[in-house]
């Protein structure tokens, strides 16, 4: 049995039969955590509403190219995740060739890999400063700018309505280093629309799709730094002038790529959790995976102390609010964008994420088990 049928199963048997509210898995649309769609594969168990509430649906970023040829790629992704969301595909550097094209080859075939295996897909992302086409450096007005963000953003998620529940509406929007004065990460959208870019895609995504759950993700938020405090907090006010002005918006991604030499802020984690809770949002963890290009040379200790890394980060935000879901960036050692910016000075390959090179479960699998299964 694998594990992935185990938990779909556990959620689509109990929570049918579960006080739980219908519509939601902790404000994950029922779509994401597999309620509504009898995709319940039930192991004949009946998980407990208590146990339910424990379940966290796991997922992770996906190369859908490995998915075709790449067989122990495929089976790892089917072992292990309930969610997919593409790595690459929905990136307008991908979506986008020229100002007139669209090409959703990539999505297409990754949603149709979801739908047949009983699995939901996250869409990654509309509003973002990066992966961005040449010619929208071209986009020279307000109107301009706001005529293509509308029609991209209508287009895209007019074609995945009722397919793809979630999506990374904004990705990234707090400047790296924010202050009072400039809270936002330059892009073409900031420099065009100011930070109204912000309440055109989230109003724009929700008219398409009044069903899809809005998100906000960002990174660099959990060390104890002032880069981290300031950037909570720059995002906190941005939320929260979102929801005073009745802006839609459902949840808050934490990416959560952690620098393995730096320990987590828990305290600061959790409170920002609470706050984020307070306005009624829901968290996500979106792109977890630890940066390892400090970490000592001996595999072993490097990922025990990525797995103690990533067990501080989740327990600081699962002892507040039980995120509606947990997805790593990538699910293989053998394919992470973290060499192309955080080579090893020793030369060794980075080990961020849960299976090896050669999909063998490391530790911090284990720490995702402990966080996301259904207790037997
Ligand atoms: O596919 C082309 C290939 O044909 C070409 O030969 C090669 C040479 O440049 O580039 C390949 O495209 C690369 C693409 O990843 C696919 O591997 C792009 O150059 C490269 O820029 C792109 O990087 C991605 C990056 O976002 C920018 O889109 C990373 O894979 C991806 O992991 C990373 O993901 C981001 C999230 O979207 C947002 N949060 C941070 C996270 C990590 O940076």
């Amino acid at each position: 049995m694998r594990r992935r049928e185990f938990v779909v199963g556990a959620l689509g048997a109990g929570l049918a039969a579960s006080t739980m509210p219908d519509r939601v898995l902790d404000g994950m649309p029922e779509a994401l955590s597999g309620a509504s769609q009898g995709t319940s594969r039930s192991t004949g168990g009946m998980a407990s509403a208590s146990q339910l509430r424990t379940a966290i649906p796991f997922g992770a970023a996906v190369r859908v190219d490995y998915l075709a040829d790449q067989f122990d790629y495929k089976t790892a992704i089917l072992e292990h995740c309930q969610i997919v969301v593409g790595e690459g595909g929905l990136k307008w550097i991908d979506l986008r060739p020229t100002r007139d094209d669209f090409v959703f080859d990539q999505p297409d075939r990754l949603i149709a890999f979801a739908d047949a295996n009983g699995m939901k897909m996250r869409g990654h992302t509309l509003a973002w400063y990066g992966a961005m086409p040449d010619w929208t450096q071209q986009i020279a007005s307000e109107a301009e700018a706001e005529g293509e963000l509308v029609r991209h953003i209508e287009t895209v998620v007019g074609r995945y309505k009722g397919r793809i529940p979630s999506w990374d509406v904004i990705n990234e929007a707090i400047a790296d280093n924010p202050t009072a004065d400039a809270p936002f990460r330059d892009s073409i959208w900031y420099q065009r629309l100011g930070k109204r870019f912000l309440e055109l895609s989230l109003r724009t995504a929700a008219a398409v799709d009044p069903d899809v759950q809005l998100v906000i993700n960002d990174y660099a938020i959990e060390n104890p730094t002032e880069q981290c405090r300031a950037k909570r907090e720059a995002l906190l006010a941005m939320l929260r002038d979102l929801k005073d002005r009745d802006v839609p918006l459902h949840a808050v991604g934490i990416q959560g790529h952690l620098l393995g030499d730096q320990e987590i802020d828990k305290e600061g984690l959790s409170r920002f959790v609470e706050e984020v809770s307070g306005l009624g949002l829901e968290v996500l963890v979106t792109e977890l995976d630890v940066i390892d290009n400090k970490l000592p040379a001996s595999t072993y200790d490097r990922d025990q102390i990525a797995a103690a890394t990533a067990r501080d980060f989740l327990g600081a935000i699962c002892d507040v609010k039980r995120p509606g879901a947990i997805l790593t960036w990538g699910i293989t050692d053998r394919y992470t964008w973290v060499p192309m910016w955080f080579t090893r000075d020793d030369g060794k390959p980075n080990r961020p994420l849960p299976l090896d090179v050669n999909y063998r479960p490391k530790a911090m699998m284990q720490v995702i088990e402990d966080f996301t299964r259904v207790p037997a």
